[in-house]
């Protein structure tokens, strides 16, 4: 059952091109416009959207935190994200216009189903995102666009991830398609390299053998940090929770540029830091922003572990691991630049002979409070 693999992990990392453009399936017209007719929230109801709020927890919360990137730019709806936990408890701000959307892989996620339930008494309409057909958070959702990763089985999401990005990213154009923003020729170019994307997955899985090495050679560390800037920041969260909840050690994500507010002080000689890059071509100010924190960190003697778009030369001289993923666009490149940690948390929880698919203390879905 786990298909030749040793663990359920490994081959759900391994299932996430398939599951990518499972997802993708039948979503996309000849004429490369969306077509989201399971969405039964009519047009004229999504024009009237002025409100995005995003509910998730865990690996969701993260996929939540990256559509928000999408969903503003290419809609200009302002998009809050919060993790279904703290929502309901602060008296959040919502009505008719404002659409909800639930992100959860078992739809049975507790905290989050509490959250769509709240918002619903408010009168929002909640749009869920979710893997597991017929499960509660879909029942009680206004509608919902299905993940089409398939069973997830290990602890720790990993393809029901990438399909929660993808369809975040079916939502935001969908929205901008609907509501015609000024974005109208970008949306059909990003429709034309997400249908693309899941090939440059699956490049990055076959290159993932010295990421394992890497990995390997870190299992008597304590700490590992990750830094990202933008759609990277979540990435750098992903990568943390990854490691946190497989290999048990200590890791943060930061938002590189938080790094001289704090978070710069633990820096200490050997200390692995990984860094997620975001692309030179397009918004190239990022790119130099965060090649200044690789120069400060590796200045202060940390180990740097660099994941950069292939190309980039600039990060080259900083870098004592260097990982390459497949150019993307901006937005979009969370769906390659996610794959490499993932494997990176996988080896080293293996290497620390950790149980992979059942870490301890954690069950994979939370049907309490
Ligand atoms: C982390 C992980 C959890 C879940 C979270 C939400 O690898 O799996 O953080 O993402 O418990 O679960 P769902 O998506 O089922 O609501």
């Amino acid at each position: 059952e786990k298909g030749g693999y040793d663990y359920f992990m490994l081959k759900e990392i391994a299932e996430q091109p398939k599951a990518v453009a499972d997802t993708l399936l039948g979503r996309i017209d000849a004429g490369g416009s969306l077509t989201l007719d399971e969405v039964r929230i009519s047009a004229a109801e999504l024009r009237e959207v002025d409100k995005v709020v995003i509910v998730a927890c865990g690996t969701a919360f993260h996929a939540g935190l990256i559509a928000k990137y999408a969903i503003e730019h290419w809609t200009r709806i302002p998009c809050e994200v919060e993790l279904a936990s703290e929502f309901r408890y602060r008296d959040p701000i919502l009505g008719k216009r404002s659409l909800v959307i639930a992100i959860s892989q078992s739809g049975e996620t507790m905290d989050t189903l509490m959250a769509l339930r709240h918002a619903r008494e408010q009168g929002s309409k909640v749009l869920a995102i979710c893997n597991t057909n017929g499960s509660t958070i879909p029942r009680e959702s206004d509608a919902v666009l299905y993940t089409h990763a398939g069973p997830e089985v290990a602890v720790a999401s990993t393809k029901a991830f990438l399909t929660q990005l993808v369809a975040c990213y079916l939502v935001a154009l969908y929205l901008g398609q609907v509501r015609g923003t000024k974005w109208g020729d970008e949306i059909g170019a990003v429709i034309r390299d997400l249908s693309q994307i899941s090939c440059e997955v699956e490049r990055v899985l076959e290159t993932m053998e010295p990421v394992r090495e890497l990995a390997r050679s870190l299992a008597d560390k304590n700490t590992v940090l990750f830094l990202g800037r933008h759609v990277g920041y979540p990435v750098a969260l992903e990568g943390a929770l990854k490691l946190k909840e497989l290999a048990y050690m200590h890791a943060e994500g930061f938002a590189a540029g938080e790094l001289k507010h704090g978070p710069i002080a633990l820096i200490e000689p050997d200390l692995p830091v990984v860094v997620v890059v975001p692309s030179p071509r397009g918004r190239s100010v990022l790119h130099d922003k965060i090649v200044s924190n690789i120069q400060e960190i590796r200045a202060r003697g940390a180990r740097t572990i660099v994941i950069a778009e292939e190309g980039d030369e600039a990060v080259v001289p900083y870098a004592d691991h260097l990982v390459r993923i497949p150019a993307t666009p901006t937005l979009l490149q969370p769906l390659v630049a996610t794959v490499p940690l993932q494997v990176f948390a996988c080896e080293l929880a293996t290497a620390r002979g950790n149980e992979v698919d059942q870490p301890r203390n954690l069950a994979k879905s939370v049907t309490v409070e």
